[in-house]
């Protein structure tokens, strides 16, 4: 029986993921866990959750003692514009809550995810199809904090036998809560603009692509790769997953199509650009594809029809 902890559950991520894997596995097997009490009260209230920050390393370890944890999903990190802000937290954070984490799973034989991002690429990697094996020089801080904590997952399994797996996400986009602090969450920000006022003012530039992927996609790598057959994994961290690459132009034509009269202009923030900039346009994601059948669902258009329903909902908004 698999009993879950995850850490960041209250985050962009944990939020749906804590639902979606307590639907498959029972709500008192995934146990929510995070620094602060804020967020979705229904989620705390589904399933166990415990008040847990990574950097405690004997916190981490009791809350896994008292949930016979057996698998956790490390979700908990500050962003990549965030990191730019306080460099020193996310290196606390990043750094020493992976290595908490995998310490903790090491003694207790528990296995572990950890994303890892496109920003542990960096200007000098090819950014066109960029390979699943490539140069990995990042100019940010949380970029540093994903390629050690890459190397960190493989050096647990190869020396320990820690059963630890990861992807490589790009930014991902979802209708219930906000990304915190991240570069690519233009890409969520401009369908609530859409919505509530018929125009968004980006902060990232015309013609810069990133690699995207819906939620409902997200979830479902994770869950795959945490039940991937062992034997097959050849990278195990730090796979390349993407479902789709565009500019805001691109987007903007997207929403058009729905929102005719959606106006994009620029504000471009030197900051987030810069290390937008420095990360792939589109990410070569067949490692994934063939070692455990990665496969997404959602392209852009599917996204953006879903993105918008949900949200005129949500903030009953009509169009
Ligand atoms: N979405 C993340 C960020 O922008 C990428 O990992 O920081």
């Amino acid at each position: 029986m698999k009993k879950i902890l995850i850490t960041g559950a209250l985050g962009q991520i944990g939020t749906e993921l804590t639902t979606y894997l307590r639907g498959h596995y029972g709500n008192n097997n995934v146990v929510a866990s995070n620094r602060s009490k804020h967020g979705d009260e229904k989620l705390l209230e589904a399933g166990p959750f415990e008040l847990l920050d990574v950097v405690d390393a004997k916190g981490v370890a009791e809350v896994c003692k008292k949930h016979g944890i057996n698998q956790i999903i490390h979700l908990a990190a500050i962003l990549s514009a965030n990191a730019e802000k306080n460099p020193q937290l996310a290196y606390d954070i990043n750094m020493n809550g992976t290595y908490n984490v995998l310490e903790v799973a090491k003694e207790q034989g528990i296995a572990v995810f950890t994303p890892s991002s496109i920003a542990a690429f960096g200007a000098s990697t090819p950014a066109d199809n960029t390979p699943q094996d490539t140069i990995q020089r990042p100019s940010t801080m949380y970029g540093v904090t994903k390629v050690a904590g890459e190397l960190l997952c493989d050096y647990y399994f190869k020396r320990y036998g820690v059963d630890t797996r990861g992807v490589r996400f790009p930014g991902i986009i979802s209708n219930g809560v906000l990304p915190g602090g991240g570069t690519t969450d233009y890409a969520v920000h401009i369908y609530y603009e859409a919505l509530k006022n018929k125009k968004y003012a980006s902060y990232i530039g015309a013609g810069t692509y990133m690699d995207m992927m819906y939620m409902d996609d997200a979830l479902k790598s994770i869950h795959d790769l945490m039940e991937a057959n062992p034997d097959k994994l050849v990278h195990r961290n730090a796979f390349n997953v993407t479902a789709m690459s565009f500019d805001p132009e691109m987007l903007a034509a997207e929403i058009r199509k729905h929102i005719p009269e959606f106006e994009l202009t620029y504000d471009v923030d030197p900051v987030r650009q810069a290390i937008a900039n420095s990360w792939p346009n589109s990410l070569d994601d067949s490692a994934a594809r063939e070692e455990w059948g990665w496969n997404p669902k959602y392209d852009l258009a599917s996204m953006t029809k879903d993105m918008l329903e949900k949200l005129s909902v949500k903030l009953n908004a009509k169009y």
